[in-house]
């Protein structure tokens, strides 16, 4: 007997890496050349239904999958459906050769915040129901890899490790839970531009590896930076995390800039703002910025610098990763 649901549905957060995931060792795969370290934001990402479009006589027998987002239908050759599609791909059966995907993003897609990640992390969480699989949430870290490297870290509140792993299948390379709950953690999204980023993260990728010298330093370092804040955040030490997280993503960044052409994801107001996390820290507010493939930067802080923070910065969305959902503030 089939087990297959009417319907399927997932829910994901978004996540802000604090050591990144920069370049590829397996473009198809999506295995990453070094693990990285996350922080999922609650309220913040992707609710997804998902339905079996079957080719019987009952329904309209279609030959392509039905995707909405954001209540707007796509069309099948636009480049977000497609590369849904082709993740589909992986998962058609004789009894569900299409599927309906009705997917809502609480961020704005492709602004560098991430959408991709709760995306196919979502996606992967509504297959698991509409199967009824009933896989554990490693095991579908490991498909949502299979996305969008980013998204293996969205299936997990709070921190997430995702381990590079060493084998070629990628069998090892998931995330899981780093359960170390920090109750006064902050985190500020600066909006700088939420328009659709001109060159995708894959790209970047491709073209930091293929054409940096500096790129590679970076694994190293990325992993090394990685233990530090694991370390950091199993002892609540918040100037360590923060430093670490700081001048991670601006190594990162540097691969991006030293490659050529040279691929800088950061506007003159990008700029401003960090220099204004600088002077806020010589006045004595610690707060740390970091910055993924776009121009907006993401605040890390405690809860008692909230006030100085968001005086700072206005219009900064606060999120408290750990915050009770009854007095989750976002301000
Ligand atoms: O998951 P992707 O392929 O969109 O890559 C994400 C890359 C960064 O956001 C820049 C870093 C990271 O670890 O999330």
């Amino acid at each position: 007997a089939s087990t297959i649901k009417l319907e399927g549905k997932g829910h994901a957060p978004v996540n802000i890496a604090l050591s990144k995931y920069w370049g590829k060792r397996d473009t198809i795969l999506n295995l990453p050349q070094n693990g990285s370290v996350s922080i999922s934001l609650p309220g913040l990402g992707t609710d997804t239904t998902l339905r079996p479009l079957a080719s019987d006589s009952s329904q309209q027998v279609t030959a392509q999958d039905r995707i909405s987002l954001n209540g707007q239908q796509l069309d099948a050759h636009q480049p977000f459906a497609h590369r849904l599609s082709q993740f589909l791909d992986l998962f058609r059966t004789a009894e569900v050769p299409f599927f309906e995907v009705i997917t809502h993003n609480t961020v704005p897609t492709a602004a560098g915040l991430a959408s991709s990640a709760s995306g196919y992390a979502a996606l992967v969480l509504a297959l698991d129901d509409l199967f009824n699989w009933q896989l554990p949430a490693t095991q579908l870290s490991l498909l949502a890899r299979l996305g969008s490297g980013s998204a293996s870290r969205s299936l997990f509140p709070g921190f997430a490790i995702w381990h590079a792993g060493q084998s070629e299948q990628g069998l090892d390379s998931f995330a899981e839970a780093l359960d170390a709950p920090w109750p006064d953690f902050c985190v500020g999204l600066v909006e700088i531009d939420v328009a659709e980023k001109p060159v995708g993260s894959t790209a970047g990728m491709q073209q930091t590896t293929a054409a940096c010298a500096l790129y590679s330093a970076w694994p190293a370092q990325a992993e090394r930076d990685k233990a530090v804040i694991i370390n950091a955040i199993q002892q609540q030490d918040f100037s360590q995390l923060g430093a670490t997280a700081e001048h991670n993503a601006l190594s990162m960044h540097a691969t991006m800039i030293a490659s050529w052409p040279p691929l800088l994801y950061w506007q003159a107001e990008s700029v401003i703002a960090m220099q204004k996390v600088w002077a806020l820290r010589q006045q004595g507010v610690e707060v740390y910025f970091t910055m993924d493939a776009g121009p907006n930067l993401k605040l890390l802080f405690l809860a008692a610098q909230k006030k100085a923070v968001s005086a700072a910065f206005s219009g900064l969305k606060v999120i408290e990763p750990f915050a009770k959902p009854d007095t989750q503030a976002a301000s």
